[in-house]
């Protein structure tokens, strides 16, 4: 047990508690404030003077009211029990708490997020006698009907198994021994890590997937990697919340951890209350099977939430070491960065640019970077990813703003949301000409094994909708049926583009998910009917008559149809169409 340090109030502002402690107390341990016993973190030292950020609602502490060190800093549980959890920033379980009070969580009331009652069925899979180190898996737990937990040695540990037993355990009891050079070291199910601090890797490796989301603006023009990070920034309305649940539902992850760092209570109820009825479209079971929550729900102070993000990261970091692809969601970062600046501001520090304190990039940055793709540290070669997918929410859709401009730099994907689109109900309203991808190479080996003409195909539909946008600037002033017809050509297939690729439902029964290879044939199609037309109107073919082939609707219904085959059957109906108009035109001609 660590040692605990006593001190007492000397004054309260806000979510910060100035404490006095007897001797010096170390940065970043873990406080209990006052006779309430609330939980804090030191975020400031100066000799015995702490400065406290107090996760609860401080109201009715008073002066002279202890504050005790309790000697470790923030960390997350890690072990069988965190599947379908709801847990808030700083690790207390809401699931149970929301069970025993409600919603709103009367302060103080402390549940560890892994529940120590529960017996879960070890199965050991190492033996007595093996040299085992940090990372090396040595036995495996069914935590759900889906996923198979499997239980590492702790980081820093390396030694011989003296003794491990397969049998029904509670994560903090003793399933084996290890002996170590430092003596004996009992093995259990649950280990803990600070927060803060990024877990153990062996090696960083190279990005070489994509992250198949399903949804065709970002799989096709701007796709992220298993490993990447990605903002995804918008202002009010926008989509951030559905387009990043839309990844957690059909993405090919294996587990989800979904942070909502929201400001309103009633909009992490909604999706605590729905997550847990959400059909996982993999395995036909819940989702929350392999989903942990990390949310706020309860009354918890704006603190908690800046804690919420690193706790989010931890536990991702843990499955991404069991061996999964992990995708990490943060709704949204911009809140955690609203309560980064009200702290600042209470420590009294000097602000930078918007109030934000001068450390905002190298927070943002420390996110981020635990995003990859990574070596776990292990006898055994294994890898694990961690995606980070983190909202932005730029107050008044302004991107010049610090937390966007920021992001920016720290990640590899960037997911534009438009307002304009929103309000024309373009949804996913990811803006294609503001948006970037830089995995794009990983995407395009990824693709071109799918389909080796992925890469032209995919430059020639983006060129179009570029020059269509510039088009369209043009045809503003003089009117679209002044442009030449090769321009209004451009317009049409951008059109098509738009309604019959771009814009797709999360809502629709079919189109809410499209598979890869839908999402090639259906592009090509599109380059294709270019293609095909762009000589007839060289010819001289009018594009007004183009624009009258039945074709071109069955073109853009295509996504919400089955399957592949009816983008065969629209593949001949086109050529049948262009060829009888081409001869229908040469007839007039001759
Ligand atoms: N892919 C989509 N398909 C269909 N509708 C969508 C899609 N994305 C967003 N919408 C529509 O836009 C609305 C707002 O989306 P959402 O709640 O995700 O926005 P937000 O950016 O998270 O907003 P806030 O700033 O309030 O958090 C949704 O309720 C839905 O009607
Ligand atoms: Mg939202």
């Amino acid at each position: 047990m660590a040692e605990r340090l006593e001190g007492t109030i000397e004054r309260i502002n806000g979510s910060i508690i100035i404490g006095k402690f007897k001797e010096e107390p170390k940065m970043g341990d873990l406080i209990e404030v006052g006779n309430l016993r609330l939980m804090g973190e030191i975020v400031r030292l100066s000799k015995e003077t702490a400065f406290i950020q107090c996760y609860e609602s401080t109201a009715g502490l008073k002066p002279g009211e202890p504050v005790i060190d309790i000697g470790t800093p923030l960390v997350a549980e890690l072990g069988p029990g965190l599947m379908g959890q709801i847990i808030d920033g700083v690790a207390r379980s809401e699931t149970e708490l929301w069970d025993l009070t409600g919603p709103f969580i009367s302060r103080g009331a402390n549940i560890p997020p892994l529940n120590r009652e529960k017996v879960w069925k070890f199965e050991a899979t190492a033996k007595k006698g093996d040299k085992v180190t940090a990372g090396d898996i040595i036995g495996t737990v069914q935590e759900t009907d889906t996923f198979v937990h499997k239980i590492m040695i702790p980081p820093n540990h390396e030694g011989t198994i003296k003794s491990i037993k397969t049998g029904e355990y509670t994560v903090e009891d003793t399933v084996g021994v290890l002996e170590t050079a430092d003596g004996n070291v009992d093995l259990k199910m649950m280990q803990v890590w600070p927060v803060r601090v990024g877990r153990p890797i062996k090696e960083r490796l190279e990005l070489s997937q994509p992250l198949i989301t399903g949804q065709r603006v970002i799989d096709t023009f701007f796709p992220c990697a298993k490993g990447g990070a990605s903002a995804i920034p918008g202002g009010f309305g926008t989509g951030k919340t559905v387009t990043l649940q839309q990844i957690a539902k059909w993405s090919d992850a294996d587990i989800i951890v979904y942070i909502g760092c929201g400001e309103r209570g009633n909009e992490m109820a909604d999706v605590v209350e729905q997550f847990p009825e959400i059909e996982d479209p993999k395995t036909g079971k819940k989702l929350i099977e392999r989903t942990i929550i990390i949310a706020n729900v309860s009354n918890m102070a704006v603190s908690a939430r800046e804690a919420s993000i690193y706790m989010g990261i931890t536990i991702g970091e843990y499955f991404r070491d069991q061996g999964f692809d992990v995708s990490l969601m943060a709704d949204s970062t911009s809140r955690w960065a609203e309560a980064l600046r009200d702290i600042s501001g209470r420590l009294e520090e000097i602000p930078a640019e918007a109030g934000f304190p001068a450390y905002l990039a190298d927070r943002i940055a420390n996110i981020y970077e635990r995003a990859g793709k990574v070596m776990v540290p292990a006898t055994q070669d294994r890898e694990g990813s961690l995606t980070i997918l983190g909202a932005v929410s730029p107050p008044g859709g302004d991107y010049s703003e610090p937390v966007t401009t920021t992001t920016l730099r720290f990640i590899g994907t960037f997911w534009a949301l438009d307002s304009q689109l929103a309000y024309r109900r373009h949804f996913p309203a990811i803006n294609w000409l503001r948006s970037f991808s830089r995995y794009l190479d990983v995407a395009a080996r990824w693709w071109s094994e799918l389909d080796s003409s992925w890469e032209p195909t995919r430059a020639l539909a983006l060129r179009i909708l570029e020059e269509a946008a510039e088009i369209e600037e043009t045809a503003r002033i003089i009117g679209e049926k002044a442009l030449p017809d090769d321009q209004r050509l451009v317009l049409l297939v951008a059109e098509m583009l738009r309604e019959g690729f771009l814009v797709q439902s999360a809502f629709h029964d079919i189109d809410r998910f499209c598979s890869p290879e839908k999402q090639v044939k259906l592009m090509k199609i599109f380059t294709d009917f270019y293609n095909t037309v762009r000589p007839l109107i060289e010819q001289g073919i009018p594009i007004d008559q183009v624009r009258e082939l039945n074709v071109i609707r069955e073109i853009m219904r295509l996504k919400e149809r089955d399957g592949t085959d009816p983008i065969d059957a629209a593949r001949a109906q086109m050529l049948n169409e262009i060829d009888a108009l081409t001869k229908q035109y040469q007839g007039v001609e001759t």
